[in-house]
């Protein structure tokens, strides 16, 4: 398949851009390939919003972005901080074009929220599932368009690049395409491409436990990776501080911070109001610190859960805010009215990814990244809340502007089909679990919200034996979406674990407890 612009990835990243481009473009066609259902992405479970300054007597873009460069503790770029904060207000224009509904008040202007870090009420939101909201427009904007074609059910191996082309005989490293599995099929094909966007999203299953559904395995991130693009700032996964707490270890549910927003109190189990012993933003103290928080206060009590308090809150408006939130805890019997909800952090957003320039460029000619697994230097050291479907939403653009004004030419270079002689269908399934169950538990062991160099160390150990025996398994198996979602988290992990062996100072969501001894706060 030939097409002009591949898309890797049908989230509010890879969606926002493919709108863009199909629409200015009539005549030129794009490709989406996206592994599941078309809709299923992380956006589709955002709940708390989108953070935007659209309150212009209470609030400014130099508070905006002051609250964002706080929450990066010193390591975002702040023209990238400026540029995305700025760019907010046409964005949102545009989604509400597109047909994305929004709260409103009774006199008839946005409902703004408000979530940790946040200084001001800035969060548009539709109820309690924004994202659900935002892919519902954006699905129904791309069927409209003729020139995008979605390929659901259809997974992305690797990228093609001058490794793969005979005779291309350039020392500059050039994106030509990926290879795709048709999951249904079993067929693998070529898609080339003029230009190629990563979009595939997080990677919240490398840990076991995680708000993120079961497609964020980071194959963006690895593939980007194999293909020697640069990564950076993988050391900084983010902690949600409140997940529904599961005895069980399998409820991923998120309680949106937006809760806190709206003056819910985190108590530990003897019911004291702890946050305010940490920070004086109390519970609504920056994501990290109330994830550390919460991680202090249950080593102290070796108890599992902390609980997050809403009963002094108005429940009509409460429930009017959050149906979402408040059903599913009645399904596990839990009665907000009443009752505390038991929560834990769990594994929620990656800060770092693929290197991007403004202009959404990573460091491979015509590969381009865009939302969460991209990294912009918007996040710095700890995201704040809501900024990410934000940053999907400017850089999307901002890839669409550039493209827009690049001279346009077509692919023509011979790309080998992808070539899997003397290989089997694979009976070992039980390998592929048995791995994976190992990889997330030692993630959530030996990475996770506090680190030291010796777990880290041994993280590492461990992580190699699972590597050589799936990379064992790979080079004798027909392709599997297990077997190479896998694959890609073992790169993803390795990538953690190594930056994080490189970071000697505690930053934002990195807390290493040997470099507090060193004095490197
Ligand atoms: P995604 O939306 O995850 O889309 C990735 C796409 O890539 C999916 O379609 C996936 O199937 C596809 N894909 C992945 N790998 C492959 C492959 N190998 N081949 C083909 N396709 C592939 N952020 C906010 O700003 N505000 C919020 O309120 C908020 N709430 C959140 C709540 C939850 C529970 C979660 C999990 C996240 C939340 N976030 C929020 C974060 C935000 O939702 C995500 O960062 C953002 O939606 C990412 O968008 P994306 O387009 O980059 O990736
Ligand atoms: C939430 O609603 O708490 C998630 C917000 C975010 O991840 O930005």
């Amino acid at each position: 398949m030939t097409t002009d612009y591949l898309v890797i990835g049908s989230g509010v990243a890879g969606l926002t851009f493919a709108v863009k481009i199909a629409e200015k473009f009539p005549d030129r066609n794009i490709v989406i390939v996206t592994k599941a259902n078309e809709d299923e992405s992380n956006t589709k479970y955002a709940q708390g919003g989108v953070a935007i300054v659209l309150d212009k007597e209470e609030d400014s873009f130099k508070k905006h972005i002051k609250d964002t460069l706080i929450a990066g503790d010193e390591l975002c770029d702040e023209d990238v901080v400026k540029m995305v904060v700025k760019e907010g207000p046409d964005r949102l224009k545009e989604l509400l074009l597109w047909g994305a509904n929004f709260d409103v008040n009774d006199a008839g202007k946005f409902d703004l929220g408000k979530e940790g870090g946040h200084s001001e009420y800035r969060i548009v939101h539709h109820k309690d599932i924004t994202g659900y909201e935002i892919e519902r427009a954006l699905l129904n904007k791309a069927h409209q368009l003729e020139n995008i074609s979605i390929l659901p059910h259809h997974f992305a191996i690797d990228l093609i690049t001058n490794h793969h082309v005979k005779d291309y005989d350039s020392l500059e490293l050039k994106c030509f395409g990926a290879y795709v599995f048709n999951q249904k099929s079993g067929e693998i094909f070529t898609i080339k491409a003029n230009y190629t966007l990563l979009a595939s999203g997080g990677i919240g299953c490398v840990y076991g436990h995680t708000t993120n559904p079961v497609i964020a395995t980071g194959d963006g991130i690895a593939m980007a990776y194999r293909a020697k693009a640069r990564i950076k700032d993988m050391e900084f996964v983010q902690f949600h501080p409140t997940a529904l707490y599961d005895a069980k270890g399998e409820s991923s549910f998120l309680i949106s911070e937006a809760v806190r927003g709206f003056g819910a109190y985190l108590r530990n189990t003897e019911g004291h109001r702890f946050m305010p012993d940490y920070d004086e933003r109390a519970e609504l103290a920056s994501r990290d610190i109330v994830s550390q928080s919460i991680d202090s206060e249950l080593k102290k009590s070796g108890e599992s859960h902390v609980y997050l308090d809403c009963t002094h809150l108005d429940m009509e408006a409460f429930i009017k805010h959050f149906p979402n939130i408040y059903n599913k805890c009645l399904e596990q019997h839990i009665d907000i009215k009443e009752d505390w909800i038991p929560v834990v952090p769990a594994s929620h957003y990656l800060c770092g990814g693929i290197e991007v320039d403004k202009k959404g460029k990573t460091t491979i000619k015509d590969l381009f990244a865009c939302g969460e697994c991209s990294r912009t230097g918007l996040h710095g050291a700890n995201r704040l809340a809501s900024n990410s479907l934000l940053e999907a939403l400017v850089y999307a653009h901002n890839i669409f502007k550039h493209l827009s004004k690049t001279k346009h030419k077509d692919a023509d270079i011979e790309i080998p089909d992808w070539n899997d002689e003397g290989t089997i269908i694979t009976k070992e399934h039980i390998l592929i679990q048995h791995n994976l169950k190992q990889l997330q538990a030692l993630m959530r062991d030996y990475v996770g919200i506090v680190r030291s160099n010796k777990r880290l160390k041994r993280a590492i150990k461990h992580l190699d034996l699972i590597y050589e025996e799936v990379e064992d398994l790979y080079r004798e198996s027909k392709i599997t979406t297990s077997l190479c979602e896998l694959r890609n988290m073992i790169n993803v992990a390795h990538l953690i674990i190594r930056q994080s062996l490189d970071r000697k100072v505690n930053k934002g969501g990195y807390f290493n407890i040997d470099n507090i001894k060193k004095g490197n706060l």
